[in-house]
């Protein structure tokens, strides 16, 4: 039996910013149970809804040094849907309103959470023979495995894994600061370990130190060794190309069904979808007092408002979008100016266009199941979720090719009738308009190839299955 602990900064059900927090949620689940016992260490926040807080179960407390403070270590547990999950408490760093804050506290914050994820093993009896590490919140702790856990019994062989869901975060700051907060002696802050630029990068750290390093899509590992996606570290990218390599997300397959989910008000599937999809995009509509008529094309957006995900592009074409035939509907926080953006939109174009400027797992289900289309043409995508959730509720995909947007939606092509989605290559406002306009004509116009692309959308298969073998096959290499 391989025993493997997932670090991460969030998960679902108990905290969710982003895919990071599905794929420690649903991943867990999916290894074989036989071979494989893998738990899950997070902070425990104060904003984890209380029906969680109440099941959890405290198990031990102990202090850890952390810059000049003597810092409480309080661990708690708690068992969902079969996966063990531990949760670190420290009221000082963990009771904030969201879990991330501004960027200066959460290093330290989180160079507290990756310290004490590796203190408490010991406590709670519990020696992994991986630690599989996400994001940039857990950069340090393959650093300190080979610092002042590397003595002792305890860790000695413990390997680590590092999985990048988003290069673009790395927990930067300067060198002496971070210094101070770890303990690190100088031996670390060279620019061949902790130092880029001369700052401290927690990421680089991790992918340093990482036995192993993951990322959570073909392209996106290949895009990140080179200097316009690489966010500066493609030197380093390129320097561990041997030990980096590519897997696909999945998503839940329970969790995200048309046939069983309870979040939206008609469930259907790959066989009845032609008569029943279309009742869930009637009700969005009047819930979200848009014009009541089946032949508007539905364009969905469901996302962090953020640079990353497109939203200059939409911003540049918003007014051509909106003289034609459509509807759009938002669902996301982030950014000011993209917040206000779409309110703007919504007020100008009050019928077509739905800004939903909050966070609502409930509409986002709706979303995904009544749309027409989805959107998502980032300007780079590790891989991308809400794209594997469009599909699985046979609500075709406009993209553009990057990262896993790339790997996952194939391109219609009308003469050989393939494809599943629809996508455009380069960062441009009209390419992308002309995509969303001829998705828009086969809608309009060949309806049966429209439903024939969305019965391939919906056999696509994207659970976890495929890529929880990739990883157990990750974590034979590293134990044999
Ligand atoms: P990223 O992790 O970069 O934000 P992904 O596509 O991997 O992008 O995952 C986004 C996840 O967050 C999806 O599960 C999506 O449905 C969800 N999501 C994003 N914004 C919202 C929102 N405002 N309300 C509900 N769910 C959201
Ligand atoms: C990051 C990426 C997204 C990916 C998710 C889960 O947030 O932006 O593309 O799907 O992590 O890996």
């Amino acid at each position: 039996m391989k025993k493997v602990l997932f670090a991460a900064s969030e998960s679902v059900p108990f905290i969710k910013t982003g895919g990071l927090a599905d794929v420690v949620g649903s991943l867990p689940k999916c290894f074989d149970k036989r071979y494989f016992d893998v738990r899950v260490i997070m902070p425990k926040y104060m904003s984890i809804p209380k029906e969680f807080k109440d099941q959890m179960k405290y198990l031990t407390h102990f202090y850890i040094d952390l810059a000049w403070r003597s810092q409480y270590v309080g661990i708690l547990e708690m068992e969902y849907e079969g996966i063990q999950f531990y949760f670190i408490d420290n009221e000082y760093y963990f009771s904030g309103p969201k879990p991330y804050g501004d960027i200066y506290s959460d290093i330290e914050k989180f160079s507290f959470f990756s310290k004490a994820a590796l203190a408490a093993l010991p406590a709670i009896g519990f020696q992994p023979d991986i630690i599989h590490c996400h994001d940039w919140q857990t950069g340090l702790i393959p650093v300190f495995m080979k610092e002042r856990f590397r003595e002792g019994e305890f860790f000695a062989g413990m390997k680590s894994v590092m999985t990048i869901h988003n290069l673009k975060f790395q927990g930067v700051w300067d060198v002496k600061s971070i210094k101070d907060m770890t303990g690190l002696p100088e031996y670390f802050f060279t620019p061949d370990k902790l130092e880029a630029y001369q700052n401290a990068n927690l990421l680089k750290g991790g992918l340093v130190f990482a036995d192993a390093i993951t990322t959570v899509s073909n392209t996106y590992a290949e895009e990140i060794k080179m200097p316009f996606y690489g966010e500066g570290l493609d030197g380093l990218m390129r320097a561990r190309a041997n030990d980096l390599r590519g897997i696909l997300n999945g998503i839940d397959y329970e969790e995200y069904n048309p046939e069983t989910d309870s979040c939206i008000d008609f469930p259907y599937n790959a066989v009845d979808f032609r008569k029943e999809k279309i009742k869930n995009k009637r009700a969005l509509q009047a819930e979200l007092g848009l014009e009541q008529n089946d032949k508007k094309f539905m364009i969905g957006i469901v996302s962090r408002l953020t640079d990353q995900k497109g939203f200059d592009l939409i911003a540049y074409v918003m007014d051509e979008l909106c003289r034609d035939d459509v509807q759009i509907v938002i669902l996301g926080t982030g950014e000011d100016r993209y917040e206000n953006m779409f309110r703007h939109f919504d007020w100008k174009y009050g019928n077509k266009v739905s800004a939903n400027i909050y966070y609502s797992e409930e509409l986002s289900h709706k979303i995904y199941a009544s749309a027409d289309a989805f959107l998502m043409p980032s300007l780079f995508e590790p891989c991308g979720l809400s794209q594997l959730m469009s599909l699985r509720y046979g609500t075709i995909p406009i993209v553009r090719e990057t990262g896993g947007l790339k790997d996952t939606v194939d391109p219609y092509n009308e003469y050989e009738s393939t494809g599943t989605g629809f996508s455009f290559s380069n960062y441009n406002a009209h390419e992308m308009l002309r995509t969303i306009r001829y998705a828009h004509s086969i809608y309009q116009n060949k309806k049966r190839e429209w439903n024939k692309m969305i019965d391939r959308a919906m056999a696509a298969d994207f659970s976890w299955h495929t890529s929880a073998m990739k990883y157990q096959e990750l974590y034979d290499w590293l134990v044999g």
